[in-house]
């Protein structure tokens, strides 16, 4: 059994059907997995030496969504390296738009960048493509709760 913290970053809701989707999978498979719209710093440490899954849209020209911003600025200048933490990353996107998940990515980069380990490749979701994400998302999720120690 897992720990999971699921941190959402949405404009339209998409992000966080998905990532309650996920929750509910996550406790299917055994694991105990919370969701956290607007988190901030205090959340994400609580997972430590546990899992995060970072599940986000992308809004303007390759942003993040202003419900995931706070988390993602107070993480590059605070926390710097997390060598401990294991993540995985769902991204939701548009590829008719020029930087298709350029969210996601962004927030991938940066945990990289502090050495924190990716479990599994990255998720991008392509909204022009699936227009349901969770049916996407969903076997990925249960793949991924494989993956979990
Ligand atoms: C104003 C606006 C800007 C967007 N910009 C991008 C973008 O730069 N890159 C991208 O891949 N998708 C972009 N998208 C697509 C969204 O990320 C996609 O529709 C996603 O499923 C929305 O999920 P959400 O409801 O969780 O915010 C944009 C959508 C809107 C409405």
């Amino acid at each position: 059994m897992a720990v999971v913290g699921i941190f959402v970053g949405t404009m339209y809701g998409n992000a966080l059907l998905v990532a309650e989707e996920a929750e509910a999978i996550l406790a299917g498979m055994g694991h105990k997995a919370t969701v956290y719209e607007d988190s901030d710093l205090a959340d994400w440490q609580k997972y430590q030496s546990d899992y995060v899954l970072v599940v986000t849209s992308t809004t303007g020209q390759g942003d993040l969504p202003d419900s995931i911003v706070p988390l993602f600025e107070s993480i590059k200048t605070t926390l710097g390296y997390q060598p401990e933490t294991r993540y995985g990353i769902i991204a939701l996107g548009d590829s008719t738009y020029a930087n298709f998940c350029g969210g996601g990515k962004q927030f991938d980069a940066l945990l990289q960048e502090q050495s924190a380990q990716r479990v599994g490749e990255m998720l991008m979701i392509d909204a022009s493509e699936h227009p349901e994400p969770e049916s996407e998302s969903n076997p990925w999720v249960e793949n991924w709760g494989t993956l979990l120690k």
